[in-house]
């Protein structure tokens, strides 16, 4: 096991990767919880107060006790822990919470990073902007994909290239969590900033900002010593002067060593923190800054706070990098990296269904590691793969744009194992060859198909959505279609 690497109950949780698993699959948590998680692993030898954790995790803002409670109780859920049950984090009352399920770490040293599989294109490009950033000329880019693609990996190791050029680091993460304070990521930025610098260089980074500094972090107000209090409810103004301080110290920071900063889900973030990073994207122009955002293009169009962030990736000035699903070869070597005693069928059948995505892939990888062990079985037909249901659930909701029709003839279809002809479906379902059109062509329209070259034949886009679908379908439509699908189209005869 590597370093930053915990086990408990059925639990791993990956700090390098930031990552928690269950039962080998990839538990979908929010930033904050993976925080309180991680403070409570790390000082799972003592009762740790609430005072800690707003400290630890919330960086000592002033949030509500509901707030505690209600990641707490998250944090629960995300373990798999019923308080009262299991009780892996127990509360002293009045005092404070501790993890005391067994725990079980990582070897210190080594902790290296799985390596970074292809993407040789992004790197040249993002070596090239870092090399634009030290001689002066600052820059935005932003990273704008699916979700698991690798958008987070492929910045972490843009981090490490910067660090070992020379830059300044500094993260902040957006989170899906209610009750955040306004401008978060920012906050984590400054803070980061903070951490590393001694008392007197930190005053000489702050000087004049001190107190609009302070307004947004209690630790940073205390290290200023400065006379204001964090304020959670500021005026236009004050945000204003906050903007304009927070910029104000990054390039000062940018003066003394090249900077780069990274954001984190930026799908999730506060309006404020959109605008500030809108508008330092104009003002590090002539700067050794390189302001990286990360986003997941999925979530976008449900969030009215990101639409700051749909127009920054069109700016001329921004860099908009897209990242597309690894080349089959390098899933497989991830899978065989990842779960070794998969077999090449089963690698090969999991690099299918995973469509290029490392996430999807590893998580379908250590599934079905896992049903083979709790069977007590070396093999998992390809047929029984398992499929996680946080998998199945998202490939699923790809439908639900579909009108009731469409998504009717679509369901049907997802028993053609090979692409598909207009005829073919109409002839399955028994409905008219218009109305298979229809349907096939709005689910084209929709991203759930695709058309061959010649939009003769019809496929799934992704192939876990149509796996997903097929083992949706009631079992009795199933051997309906099956026995339709068999039976000579009329004319055949
Ligand atoms: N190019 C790669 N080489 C090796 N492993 C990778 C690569 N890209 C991603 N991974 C692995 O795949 C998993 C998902 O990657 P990552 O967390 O970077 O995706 P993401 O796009 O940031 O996901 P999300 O949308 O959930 O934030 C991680 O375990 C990561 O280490
Ligand atoms: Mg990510």
């Amino acid at each position: 096991m590597r370093a930053g690497v915990y086990r408990f109950l059925d639990c791993e949780l990956d700090l390098p990767q930031r990552q928690l698993r269950r039962a080998g699959g990839v538990v979908q948590v929010e930033p904050l919880i993976l925080d309180l998680l991680a403070f409570l692993v790390v000082e799972r030898d003592r009762v740790v107060s609430r005072q800690e954790i707003l400290a630890a995790v919330w960086k000592g803002h002033p949030v509500g006790s509901s707030a505690v409670n209600a990641c707490m109780s998250r944090a629960r859920r995300a373990i798999g822990d019923r308080r009262g049950r299991s009780g892996a984090i127990r509360t002293f009352s009045g005092v404070g919470y501790r993890l005391i399920a067994e725990v079980q770490a990582g070897a210190s040293g080594g902790g290296a990073r799985a390596p970074l599989l292809g993407r040789e294109v992004e790197l040249a490009r993002l070596d090239a902007i870092r090399d634009a950033v030290r001689a002066g000329s600052g820059r935005t880019v932003l990273i704008a994909a699916a979700a698991g693609i690798g958008k987070t990996r492929l910045a972490r190791q843009l981090a490490d290239d910067c660090e070992a050029s020379g830059f300044e680091v500094l993260w902040g993460h957006c989170d899906a969590m209610p009750d955040l304070p306004f401008f978060w990521p920012w906050t984590q930025i400054l803070q980061a900033a903070a951490r590393t610098r001694s008392t007197s260089a930190l005053a000489a980074l702050a000087r004049g900002c001190e107190d609009e500094l302070a307004r947004v972090s209690p630790s940073l107000r205390e290290r200023l010593r400065a006379g204001v209090s964090p304020d959670a409810s500021l005026t236009d103004e004050s945000r204003l002067r906050v903007f304009e301080a927070t910029t104000t110290c990054l390039l000062r920071a940018a003066a003394q060593r090249p900077l780069a900063l990274v954001i984190d889900d930026l799908q999730w973030s506060d309006p404020a923190s959109i605008l500030l990073l809108c508008s330092l994207q104009r003002a590090i122009a002539g700067a050794r800054v390189l302001l990286v955002g990360l986003l997941c293009t999925r979530s976008l169009p449900e969030r009215a706070a990101t639409a700051g962030v749909a127009a920054l990736l069109h700016h001329p000035d921004v860099v908009a990098l897209h990242l597309d699903p690894l080349p089959g070869p390098q899933i497989e070597r991830l899978l065989r990296a990842e779960c070794p005693s998969l077999t090449p069928a089963i690698v090969d059948t999991i690099a299918a269904l995973a469509g290029g995505n490392p996430q999807v892939a590893v998580e379908l990888g250590r599934a079905t590691q896992g049903a083979a062990a709790a069977a007590s079985v070396a093999l998992v037909a390809p047929d029984d793969l398992p499929i996680p249901d946080r998998l199945a659930t998202a490939a699923l909701t790809e439908l639900a744009a579909l009108s009731a029709d469409s998504r009717s003839l679509v369901e049907a279809a997802a028993i053609f194992a090979r692409p598909f002809s207009i005829g073919a479906l109409a002839h399955l379902t028994g409905r008219l060859p218009a109305d298979a059109c229809a349907a096939v062509e709005e689910a084209v329209e929709r991203g759930v198909l695709v058309a061959s070259a010649a939009a003769t034949t019809f496929a799934f886009r992704s192939d876990l959505t149509r796996e997903c679908t097929r083992r949706a379908l009631n079992p009795l439509r199933r051997q309906r279609l099956l026995s339709a699908a068999r039976a000579p189209a009329r004319g055949a005869r």
